[in-house]
């Protein structure tokens, strides 16, 4: 198979990053695009960095079975702890998450914007470096969402301890008069809805994912990587509890997809 025909491949820890893949698939109809989800090993937030590189590593090589052309780690944990390995130790293109930092600061009007993210996120020299070169003017919050992988991942985002705790953690954050909050990891697009009920109408929320998947094509497009054939293929791929992944790609495409386990 042409290069150009090969798969995109995309992981993360669970399966948050499919708000990713909804946006991959959305803005590149004609690419075939394999996700792997590492529920096995869900949380990697808590993990320690050495520990997260293995398991990405692991995954990628996976991928690279699959003859993936490129790879998006739509997890911004695994991004923070392993991209770096992964560029220097495989040879295809790699394309992470990154804190959308830079949008909400220049666009705070209250010059008070929050992130919430796993604790390994939060660790990572990326955000680090992101918020001392763009949050210079606005006092930048920071939030763990506590809690917040493990009700996505058991399909709580409807029960009703997940709005009240949702309230808690963003109450202190209110408090400091955020006008934005990004999303600074892959799961929590999926708890938008109950994030718009309990933040105040001017907050405004922040997903990345639209703007990791411009960067995915401006790479694809440098590296004349675009499926140019008429056959296309979406597949799955799980470590463990794949009924979730299979319930949420229900919700979000209408569609009953068969999700390997492996
Ligand atoms: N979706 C992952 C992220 O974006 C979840 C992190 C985790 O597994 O703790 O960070």
């Amino acid at each position: 198979m042409e290069k150009k025909n090969q798969p995109i491949g995309i992981f993360d820890s669970g399966v948050g990053g499919l708000s990713v893949w909804k946006e991959l698939v959305k803005s590149l109809p004609n690419e075939s695009v394999i996700y792997y989800a590492d529920n096995a090993n869900c949380p990697y937030g808590p993990k320690s960095k050495e520990n997260i590189i293995e398991l990405a590593s692991r995954v990628v090589e996976f991928l690279i079975s699959k003859d993936c052309k490129i790879i998006v780690v739509a997890c911004n944990t695994a991004t923070a702890a392993a991209i770096e390995f992964l560029r220097t130790n495989y040879s295809l293109p790699f394309i992470g998450m990154e804190p959308a930092v830079k949008p909400a600061a220049q666009n705070s009007k209250t010059k008070s914007i929050a992130v919430l993210a796993t604790e390994g996120t939060f660790n990572g020299k990326l955000y680090i470096e992101t918020s001392r070169k763009y949050a210079k003017d606005v006092v930048l919050n920071i939030k763990v969402g506590d809690k917040l992988v493990d009700i996505v991942e058991n399909g709580l985002i409807d029960d009703p301890f997940t709005e009240k705790h949702l309230a808690s953690l963003v109450k202190p954050l209110i408090e400091k008069n955020i006008d934005h909050l990004v999303l600074g990891c892959t799961h929590y697009p999926f708890l938008l809805e109950k994030l718009k009920k309990v933040l105040p109408d001017n907050v405004m929320i922040i997903d990345p994912a639209p703007a990791v998947i411009k960067q995915t094509i401006k790479i694809l497009e440098q590296n004349n990587l675009l499926n140019n054939s008429k056959s296309q293929f979406y597949e799955f791929y799980s470590s463990g509890n794949f009924e979730v992944l299979q319930g949420i790609l229900k919700n979000i495409t209408n569609k009953d997809y068969i999700v390997k386990k492996i």
